[in-house]
């Protein structure tokens, strides 16, 4: 089973097939699609209904958890977060995006916090990484706030669209999430 958390205002749970219309429409507007690896755009048809069924069975063969973010009060979507998990090193990389009519609000730095004690408290990560593209600060912000720290520049490292873009890394140990709350 996924998961369900909470956080003062909202809710991390698991995707259902009535979310796809609203994910083709959030995750596929340029403003998204840009600033992530694995998103394209235009967004296909049928694209938000296989990614949403791959979520549990990902989750059981314990390779990744994706949950939709959303309101806690009225239970609307705002966007998805996740963890691609490599369990033999205690390793996870956080992926997020949130729909660009919600942005600056504090959402994605709220479920970024929320996710993370997942990682350390659920699943036993050590190390939790996440990336960025150089064109995007705004999730570089989002990283420093959820209490991660820069750790490098890896040079032409993920395509995207044609082309090899830098990945700026950050990361965040256990230790230093458990001594962060001190
Ligand atoms: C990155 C993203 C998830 C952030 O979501 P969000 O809910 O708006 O994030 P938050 O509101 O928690 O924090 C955003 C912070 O970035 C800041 N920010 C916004 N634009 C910025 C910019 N151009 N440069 C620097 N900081 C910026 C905001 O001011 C805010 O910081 P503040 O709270 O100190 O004011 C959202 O912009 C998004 O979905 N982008 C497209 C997809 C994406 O980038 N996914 C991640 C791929 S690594």
């Amino acid at each position: 089973m996924l998961p369900t958390l909470h956080t003062t205002r909202l809710t991390l749970s698991p995707f259902t097939p009535a979310d796809a219309p609203l994910v083709q429409r959030y995750a596929g507007d340029a403003r998204v699609a840009s600033m992530a690896a694995f998103i394209p755009h235009p967004y296909p048809d049928g694209l938000a209904e296989q990614w949403i069924a791959s979520h549990l069975p990902d989750h059981l063969a314990r390779t990744s958890t994706t949950l939709a973010i959303r309101e806690r009060d009225t239970g609307e979507l705002r966007g998805a977060i996740g963890l691609i998990l490599t369990l033999e090193k205690r390793l996870g990389e956080v992926g997020y995006w949130v729909g660009a009519p919600f942005w600056n609000q504090g959402i994605c730095t709220e479920a970024a916090r929320r996710i993370i004690q997942y990682g350390f408290d659920d699943l036993a990560l050590e190390t939790i990484r996440a990336h960025h593209f150089p064109h995007n600060p705004a999730s570089g912000h989002v990283m420093k706030k959820a209490g991660m720290t820069r750790i490098g520049v890896i040079p032409r490292c993920t395509p995207k669209d044609g082309q090899l873009l830098d990945a700026i890394q950050w990361q965040i140990l256990k230790t230093d999430f458990d001594t962060q709350g001190e």
